[in-house]
């Protein structure tokens, strides 16, 4: 693939996919043995039924993951890890602070000299890292991106009464697309947004030491180092933002709601997606949803999907696909592709 030359106009390709899902299974009734829950209140209020808790001491560390999905995806892209310009990972809960965790990907992988970066906009973080490679592809700077989704909440919550309201929600696991320059400029992203609204932090963070907490919240020292989240505000935000957010990327494009093949949500509750499928009067398989098997995986969530959805042949090339996510921060954002 050539860098444009003047009046040269690239497109940019989603090639192959990949997934890490850690082997340990947590199911609602394990829960059960360790918190005052239950698993119809979890069902009820949330959709999950079980989600993945990874064993870093058994090679599931933040960078395992997400090595081994990105390696996944680039075998169904038919590319090396030689190939690949940049790693763009999408994390919050790398082992360190420092290096990137795009770094060990790349060290795990072999992929030589390419660039690697983390970027974090909590469960927004992989729509934020597409968008981002995507448009670094669609100027000429880079060729191909292996953009990976990946974080471990489990080592951020307590398996306890006391963490009862975020343990139930969490799940660990990775994804991985690829993406690439084409020749063909139809394709790529048609409409894209990325929003943050900083004066909201507080409604879900994880504080380091006690000077990180704002007076005026009571959190005890056991929650240091804990995801802390205020689940109803939360809630309320994401029931009006998710379709806010679908109707403002449908209106840049000019397009209506069933013009899109797929919507590949961040699975954060299942009632806040059942709630924007409605508002757009969706079919219920045009809004994929896995979040009863796998909880909300944070930045792995909807390149997860997009893996299941491409492995189960629902996305296919040819078909506009939109990848909406919204988090701590508070941020929201959404990727529209012609694929
Ligand atoms: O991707 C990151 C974005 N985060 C989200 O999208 C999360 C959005 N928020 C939510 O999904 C919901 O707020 C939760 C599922 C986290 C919680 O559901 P809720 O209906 O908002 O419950 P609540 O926190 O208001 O708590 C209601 C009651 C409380 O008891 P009291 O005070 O009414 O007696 C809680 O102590 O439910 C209790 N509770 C539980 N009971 C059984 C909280 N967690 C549990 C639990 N099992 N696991």
């Amino acid at each position: 693939m050539s860098r444009p030359g003047p009046g040269h106009v690239r497109g940019v390709r989603l090639l192959g996919t990949g997934a890490c899902l850690p082997r340990r299974r947590l199911a609602n009734t394990d829960l059960m043995t360790m918190m005052d829950t239950t698993d119809e209140w979890i069902v009820q209020r949330t959709g999950i039924s079980t989600r993945h808790i990874s064993d870093p001491d058994a090679g599931e560390t933040t960078h395992d993951l997400g090595a081994n999905a990105l390696r996944d995806a680039l075998v169904a892209s038919h590319l090396s890890p030689n190939d690949l310009d940049l790693i763009l990972c999408a994390t919050m809960t790398g082992e360190n602070n420092c290096p990137p965790v795009a770094c060990m990907i790349s060290q795990r992988l072999n992929a030589g000299r390419c660039g690697a970066m983390d970027l974090s906009a909590a469960c927004c973080s992989w729509v934020y890292a597409l968008n981002t490679a995507a448009a670094l592809v669609k100027t000429g700077a880079y060729n191909t991106v292996g953009v990976v989704g990946v974080d471990r909440l489990s080592k951020h919550v307590l398996y306890s009464t006391e963490g009862r309201s975020t343990a139930i929600l969490f799940g660990d696991g990775a994804g991985a697309a690829v993406i690439k320059a084409t020749d063909d400029p139809s394709k790529g992203i048609i409409a894209q947004s990325m929003h943050s609204n900083g004066e909201r932090w507080t409604d879900i963070f994880i504080p380091w030491q006690r000077r990180d907490i704002p007076s005026e919240l009571e959190i005890p020292d056991s929650q240091i180092g804990k995801v802390h989240m205020n689940g109803a505000a939360v809630f309320k935000f994401a029931v009006s933002t998710f379709p806010d957010l679908i109707a403002e990327t449908l209106e840049k494009a000019g397009l209506r709601a069933d013009e899109v093949d797929m919507y590949v949500c961040h699975q954060s509750n299942a009632r806040i997606l059942k709630a924007a499928r409605e508002r757009f009067g969706l079919p219920e398989d045009k809004l994929y949803i896995n979040i009863d098997r796998v909880g909300n995986t944070v930045s792995a969530s909807v390149p997860l999907c997009l893996h299941e959805l491409r492995t189960a042949g629902k996305i296919k090339d040819g078909q506009r696909v939109m990848f909406v996510a919204f988090g701590a921060g508070l941020t929201w954002g959404s990727s529209l592709w012609q694929l």
